[in-house]
């Protein structure tokens, strides 16, 4: 396949962006992150004074957003109505308020539609929840990486720094809260596609996780 569409699903912390920027720089490839896009929705949200409950309202206010990702060698570039907000959606207020809009069908209808059109080229390392599931059920190739909670939430609070003000035990209170909503939620809830490798990196480093996928791709492109 020379445009492959490959799908990256899992919980949060399981490493799926640091891997699926590395596999699409060594392929070639476009790496897209749509949790950026939840969380650019969920920014604007916020900005409007809009409840993360408010279906409707977040509906209307998804029909006047727009929001695209311009994937470069350091991860995605995310622009919100044209603007650039790529520094200001990784805060844990903007992260909890992704996985509350992020339950909404008209909401999750509306970035399946945008994601559609980004991948429909093929070309691209596609990272997420649903890739695999909802978005390209018939994706080239498609892994669920997933690890322990214990691991997630470590690995969470190396990359935070030892600047940031977070315990570990907040870190793994907010992974296992989201978690449990992407897993739960009626539409599209997280889940590995029944045709998907499933890595569990507990354990592993990320060169080991990647020597695994790579190999996988190589082998079957
Ligand atoms: O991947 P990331 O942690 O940036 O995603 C933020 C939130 O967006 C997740 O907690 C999840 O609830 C939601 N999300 C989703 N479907 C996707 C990507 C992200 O529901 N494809």
């Amino acid at each position: 396949t020379i445009a492959p569409i490959i799908a990256i699903d899992g919980p949060a912390g399981a490493g799926k962006s640091t891997v699926a920027k590395h596999l699409a720089a060594h392929f070639g490839l476009l790496n897209l992150e749509t949790g950026a896009m939840y969380r650019a929705f969920a920014l604007k949200a916020q900005r409007n004074g809009i409840g993360q409950d408010d279906a409707a309202a977040l509906q209307a206010l998804a029909a006047t957003t727009s929001i695209t990702l311009e994937p470069t060698p350091a991860g995605n570039r995310v622009l919100l109505d044209g603007i650039d907000v790529t520094g200001e959606i990784r805060n844990a207020e903007v992260t909890q308020a992704a996985s509350r809009v992020s339950v909404h069908p008209a909401i999750r209808a509306w970035m399946v539609d945008l994601q559609r059109e980004m991948g429909r080229k093929g070309g691209v390392v596609m990272e997420g929840r649903d890739i695999g599931t909802v978005v390209f059920p018939d994706a080239d190739l498609k892994f669920f990486l997933d690890a322990s909670p214990e691991a997630r939430s470590q690995r969470r609070y190396e990359q935070a720094g030892s600047a940031a003000v977070v315990t570990p035990e907040a870190i793994s209170r907010e992974l296992r809260e989201r978690d449990e909503r992407d897993r739960n939620r009626a539409e599209s809830p997280l889940r590995a596609a029944p045709d998907a490798v499933v890595i569990d990196s507990t354990g592993l480093t990320l060169d080991e996780v990647l020597a695994r996928i790579e190999d996988i791709v190589s082998q079957r492109l």
